[in-house]
């Protein structure tokens, strides 16, 4: 298939929404990563998403919107503490898992009865949505399996030949995917952490926000015998092709065992690129981690050496989440 690379116009923007009605797949910049849209409501379309990324069929997608009032065309279910997220949250990093309507495919959600909404932060999201006039699918605009696109060349790179059309658009602001928390309990639950924190979450509804069992760092890989609420978690996520590990521990001591095992993996004759973030500078590590997995790649190194952020509930640990997820949980604790 050869791939209509467009730019951040007007006149693009039309024609990437045509193509969309049609029934294609366009990738897309938002604020958090690029995504890989494609109509919600077209089972056809939605399908062949799964295809172009090579993912598993029960990775159910979140769908995008480009006005807040459009969830009523996904859900029914409009609780109070949904209708005070989406005013404090939307248009943003946040996205909302609610009971479906009957009319969004079962392909669109993974066979699920919820689905999952958001509305981006993204002026060419927000006019390729509102000019598709329909409610836009879309996954991460990467291979499955591979670090998150959050640069054009990033999506070029692993779909250029498997999609319609790849709007090249700004890099994205923010770097992680977006916090999707599932409402559809009696406690709102965080399935993936992202900038927007438990602690934001709270602020604005005045009560207590949980994460989904699982999430938790110290716990290691999830076990066996661990159900995920959000089918994306079970996967192989995130991985550069070089091998990766993450050393954890004081800060100091981190440095010196990075520095320690970068010059013993050189004598043996590997290339070893590292990735260490400035203390506590959690928004940078958010925005720069996904492009340095993938620059490093580029480079061909042999080894990834990444040191653990301190944060056990903020950004941090959304970033840290993505950083385990990408080494295979492969830890050295110092
Ligand atoms: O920032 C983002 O969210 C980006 C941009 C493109 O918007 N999108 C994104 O999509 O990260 P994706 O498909 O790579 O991740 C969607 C996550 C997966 O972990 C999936 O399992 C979960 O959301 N998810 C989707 N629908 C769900 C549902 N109904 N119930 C629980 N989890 C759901
Ligand atoms: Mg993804």
């Amino acid at each position: 298939m050869k791939t209509k690379i467009l730019e951040n116009t007007k006149a693009d923007i039309d024609k990437a929404a045509g193509i969309l009605r049609k029934g294609g797949l366009v990738a897309f910049p938002t604020e958090t990563v690029y995504g890989l849209g494609a109509n919600a409501f077209d089972e056809d379309a939605v399908g062949r998403v799964y295809e172009a990324k090579g993912r598993p069929s029960d990775n159910p997608m979140i769908v995008h919107i480009s006005r807040a009032s459009d969830i009523g065309q996904l859900t029914r279910m409009l609780s109070p503490d949904i209708v005070t997220l989406i005013e404090n949250f939307w248009p943003g990093p946040l996205t909302l898992v609610v009971k479906k309507r009957p009319e969004v495919p079962y392909r669109t959600t993974g066979g699920l009865d919820t689905v999952a909404v958001r509305m981006p932060d993204n002026e060419t999201a927000l006019n390729l949505i509102s000019t598709a006039l329909c409610p836009v699918a879309a996954p991460s605009a990467n291979l499955s399996g591979s670090p998150s696109p959050t640069r054009a060349q990033d999506v070029i790179d692993d779909l250029d030949g498997r999609v319609d059309a790849i709007i090249r658009g700004e890099d994205c602001r923010v770097g992680i995917e977006s916090t999707v928390v599932d409402m559809t309990g009696d406690v709102p639950t965080i399935l993936r952490p992202g900038i927007i924190t438990a602690d934001n979450l709270e602020a604005a509804l005045g009560k207590k926000v949980v994460y989904d069992k699982g999430l938790s760092p110290e716990e290691g890989a999830p076990g066996e015998d661990y159900k995920p609420k959000s089918p994306g978690m079970k996967y192989k996520h995130y991985a550069p092709k070089a091998e990766m590990i993450v050393v954890e521990g004081e800060r100091s001591k981190v440095k010196s065992e990075i520095e320690r095992l970068k010059t013993l993996n050189e004598k043996l004759g590997n290339n070893v690129g590292v990735i260490l973030f400035e203390e506590k500078a959690f928004i940078e590590a958010a925005h720069d981690f996904f492009a340095r997995l993938r620059d490093l790649d580029r480079e061909g190194v042999d080894l990834i050496l990444a040191g653990a952020l301190s944060d056990t509930d903020g950004v941090g640990f959304a970033v840290m989440n993505r950083m385990l997820k990408s080494a295979g949980y492969n830890i050295v604790r110092v």
